[in-house]
């Protein structure tokens, strides 16, 4: 069969990467891609928001199945799309993605279907939401705007007065355009962060190994928010018991809740969580797989993802085995180009990818990445998602920091201290 994988970030490398290694697959085309996906797979330079295009490439190119990684051609409806058009695309529908792509619709489905998240209430004109924080008690609070907006919408706050400036930057501004359309203002909750991510048809749960992702620019958790600078699989901050917990309190009620919504849920189910001392509350959910979260799930992944994929958008995940998992843990280390999050340069070229290639348990996937001139340059913010598995956590971070080692361009940089949470509250 032949794939076609929309998407150009390193979660769609890994999707392509690990899909080619199934005796099932012939060909494997990522569109757009990037420099790492034409080495493991075969660019198609078709934009992920062309849906036209990229459905008459599917048909002139036998392609079986099409899976798609980003948040933004999901809500804008490529699977309904797809669909339409008879083809089989692995994600949820454009009415299924507003889970993610709206925070109110996805507030509401929470309360109705009982699930435990954060206190929170919506509003339409930014003045009320600022005279409702003045009228409450001072606490810490989350302001958040209803839309897509690629992690830059979410205002973590302490004192009142931030929070009322981060309302009147959405309120004023045309930064967020139709995605500020409503504001959530919630309460803030503490503990520890975890991405539990599931795979369902709408009736069957195949749930991943827990995963912790580090959104922080800087080490210790300091600086800006990213998109992810590094994450590792599994995160034992989850146990058995918890996941348990985590499948019947948060999952298992959100699916049923979206199915007599009648927006059927299949794809991929992302829980972001926080730990708190009432057990796990529903940060937010995204309706893909994570990025960086992938790369290390798919990492440990033994079993074919074409099985598993196929088996969801054909509405049978009951009839297949479950996954089968490296016992081994994974550490994913990003690397990026300086100024990151904000403005970056581009086309620095990018040297040691073969050397750290060599090394062993070792995967480099790219993401902010092009090919110039037969050389590998940087082309993005977040460059490059260097993943390692090794006997205990400690193992496979060392491991993964040796390739990084590795590898060098001009304005290149990385946390160090990727996956020391996990290290530090429960040994190696
Ligand atoms: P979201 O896009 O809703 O996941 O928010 C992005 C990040 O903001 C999360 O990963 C958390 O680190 C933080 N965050 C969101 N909501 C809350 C909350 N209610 N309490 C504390 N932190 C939050
Ligand atoms: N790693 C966070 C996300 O994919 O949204």
């Amino acid at each position: 069969m032949n794939i076609l994988v929309v998407g150009n970030g390193g979660r769609e490398h890994a999707l392509a990467w690990k899909l080619a290694k199934s005796p099932r697959v012939e060909r494997v085309f990522v569109a757009p891609g990037n420099a790492g996906t034409a080495i493991d797979a075969e660019n198609v330079d078709i934009a992920a928001n062309d849906f036209a295009k990229l459905i008459k490439f599917a048909q002139q190119n036998d392609v079986g199945l099409t899976v798609v990684g980003p948040e933004v051609p999901l809500a804008a409806g490529i699977v309904d799309a797809f669909a339409a058009a008879k083809l089989r695309a692995f994600g949820p529908s454009k009415l299924a993605a507003e889970l993610e792509a709206s925070k109110v619709f996805c507030k509401n489905l929470l309360r109705q279907a009982d699930v435990p998240t954060a206190d929170a209430q919506a509003f339409r004109n930014p003045a009320a939401a600022a005279r409702y924080l003045m009228s409450r008690e001072d606490v810490p609070v989350v302001v958040k705007v209803d839309g897509l907006a690629a992690g830059k919408g979410v205002f973590v706050c302490g004192k009142r007065a931030e929070a009322v400036a981060a309302i009147e930057r959405i309120g004023e501004g045309t930064e967020f355009g139709e995605a500020a359309s409503q504001i959530v203002v919630e309460e803030r909750l503490d503990g520890e962060e975890v991405s539990v991510l599931a795979i369902t048809d709408g009736r069957t749960i195949v749930t991943l190994p827990p995963c912790q992702d580090h959104k922080r620019a800087f080490d210790g958790d300091q600086g800006p928010n990213t998109g992810g600078m590094g994450a590792y699989c599994p995160a034992p901050v989850v146990d058995e018991r918890t996941m348990r917990v985590i499948e019947e309190q948060v999952l298992v009620p959100t699916i049923h809740a979206m199915k007599r919504s009648r927006r059927p849920f299949r794809g991929v189910l992302y829980a972001g969580l926080m730990m708190t001392n009432q057990g796990p509350k529903v940060l937010e959910y995204n309706v893909r797989f994570g990025d960086p979260e992938c790369q290390p799930l798919l990492m440990r992944l033994e079993s074919d993802l074409l099985d598993l994929l196929e088996a969801t958008v054909d509405r049978r995940l009951e009839e297949i085995d479950p996954p089968a998992w490296d016992p081994r843990p994974s550490v994913c280390v990003v690397m990026a180009s300086d100024g990151y999050p904000g403005a970056y340069k581009r086309g620095q070229p990018i040297r040691g990818l073969d050397e750290a290639a060599k090394l062993p348990d070792v995967k480099v996937f790219h993401a902010g990445t092009a090919t110039m001139d037969g050389q590998v340059v940087a082309n993005g913010g977040r460059v490059l998602g260097v993943t390692a598995v090794g006997t205990t956590i400690s193992a496979a971070k060392r491991q993964a920091y040796t390739a990084v080692k590795c590898i060098r361009w001009d304005g290149a940089w990385c946390r160090k201290d990727i996956s020391d949470k996990a290290v530090a509250s429960f040994g190696s």
